[in-house]
């Protein structure tokens, strides 16, 4: 069967009636028990290994609500280090970036190797009289640090299956659309961060959400801040209606949502050969706006295999990475409270691509999503709106609908990955809490590993 009762958070998602409970947005209990189970469990997004390239080199993450810093130790192996002194538990290191060759407790001066090892204690002759074991009072480590494609992560639990294995074919498909869309990839300098008032799910949940934009945007749109993007999809379409294609951009584009295991997926409008044709059409006219070339590139095609090469939609990687991949950027939901999220964005530029293609992604970062851009501050409103409702005593009682497709759309499976194409669904958003409850039903890895959601079978009407 596929949807069936599994224990108490599997009861606040109601995949059959596509019903979740709002106590999940508000509860305090809940929100620590997901640091807990989900945060302290899954693997994390740290950084891109161009932000550290060389020995010393660190970049401030984060890991649930803790501050953990991701460094290459002198032999240029990555360490995920929890910032949190031994001693009295002051952050050892303040800054967001930059070079080391140690940490520095700026308390009372314990110190720290690139490797986390305690290396040096003010009075250790005199006031500890050389009894403390320094070998047991390095900095807590990750359990695990891996990079995918340059992608670094970190899991704090030794017990989680290795990053490859965690992402599986749809985790590695959603790293693969970004990683494989340009040859010299490197993120830009600084990441924009911003706090919105909401839940931390709501924020991910409206990623794949293409049924907002032509209402929440429509200011936005009518205000011509993408003009030349209206103008592409506008071609686009009339191309489209010319050659009698289905779709083109905009909301009658066909949609894909792919499954995985562990919560990830990808959901969004899928972009067929014939449409991506019509792009490559229009390439000579806006070249810049037209990012999606990298899918005729050999090594492109072999990682996306037949089913991610036509995907363009939105990936999570469970829990809480979004990779934004028609925009070359990633972001970060990182929770700080039931009511309150950090918005984090990464943006990527290709080294080997035109000067002004890497302009325009800068560009188009700063401009769409992040503080300054006009759709995020369309998305935080809402969000901020329904975090707020969430606390309602009386409207707690009364759940969630995401009901959109539930029973219409048929199971595919190619390449070992399961998926639907369709019109405009919820089918992302409902497999996202489904996940969610099972890593807050399993109190190990060794249990969510038995007892998680596997992606459907073909034939399958989720
Ligand atoms: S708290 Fe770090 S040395 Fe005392
Ligand atoms: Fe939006």
């Amino acid at each position: 069967m596929l949807y069936e009762t599994r224990g108490p958070f599997r009861s606040l998602v109601d995949a059959k009636a596509g019903a979740v409970d709002r106590s999940i947005y508000a509860d305090d209990d809940i929100y620590q028990l997901e640091l807990e189970r989900i945060f302290a469990r899954a693997w994390n997004f740290m950084c891109h290994e161009s932000q550290i390239p060389k020995a010393g080199d660190f970049f401030l993450s984060f890991i649930g609500e803790e501050s953990v810093i991701a460094t290459r130790d002198k032999k240029g192996e990555l360490q995920v280090l929890l910032n949190s002194c031994r001693h009295r538990g002051n952050a050892v290191c303040r800054a967001e970036s930059g070079n080391a060759r140690s940490f520095l407790c700026t308390y009372h001066g314990w110190t720290y190797g690139l490797d986390g090892s305690l290396i040096g204690v003010p009075g250790y002759k005199d006031f500890y009289h050389e009894q403390l074991d320094k070998s047991q009072w390095g900095l807590v480590k990750a359990g695990k640090v891996a990079s995918y494609k340059g992608f670094v992560f970190a899991t704090m639990d030794p017990e989680a299956p290795d990053l490859e294995e965690y992402l599986g074919e749809v985790g590695r498909m959603g790293i693969d659309l970004i990683a494989e869309r340009g040859k010299d990839l490197v993120a830009v300098e600084g990441v924009q961060k911003s706090i919105i008032g909401c839940n931390w799910k709501l924020a991910v949940d409206n990623l794949f959400d293409f049924y907002h934009p032509q209402i929440s945007h429509a200011s936005a749109t009518m205000s011509g801040f993408r003009k030349q993007v209206d103008k592409l999809n506008a071609e686009e379409r009339e191309l489209a209606a010319k050659a009698g294609i289905a779709g083109g951009s905009g909301v009658g584009r066909p949609h894909r949502v792919v499954f995985g295991a562990y919560g990830h997926c990808v959901g969004g409008p899928r972009l067929t050969p014939e449409i991506r044709a019509i792009r490559t059409q229009l390439a000579d006219k806006i070249d810049s706006l037209i990012d999606d070339d990298f899918r005729d590139w050999p090594q492109a095609q072999e990682a996306l295999g037949e089913v991610g090469i036509d995907t363009s939609g939105h990936p999570n990687i469970f829990p809480n990475l979004w990779v934004a991949s028609q925009g070359s950027q990633l972001s970060l939901r990182l929770p700080k409270g039931p009511g309150r999220t950090e918005i984090w964005w990464f943006t990527f530029i290709d080294k080997a691509a035109t000067e002004k293609r890497q302009k325009d992604r800068v560009e188009r970062g700063n401009h769409v999503f992040g503080a300054a851009g006009l759709l995020e501050q369309d998305d935080g409103e809402n969000w901020d709106q329904s975090t707020r409702a969430m606390r309602g005593v009386i409207a707690r009682r009364y759940p969630l609908n995401f009901a959109m497709g539930s029973g219409h759309d048929e199971v595919k499976v190619a390449s070992n990955t399961a998926y639907v194409d369709g019109p405009i669904n919820e089918h992302a958003q409902l497999w996202t809490y489904r996940s969610w409850a099972d890593w807050m039903d399993a109190d190990s890895w060794a249990a969510l590993k038995q007892n998680h959601t596997v992606p459907p079978e073909a034939g399958a009407r989720p």
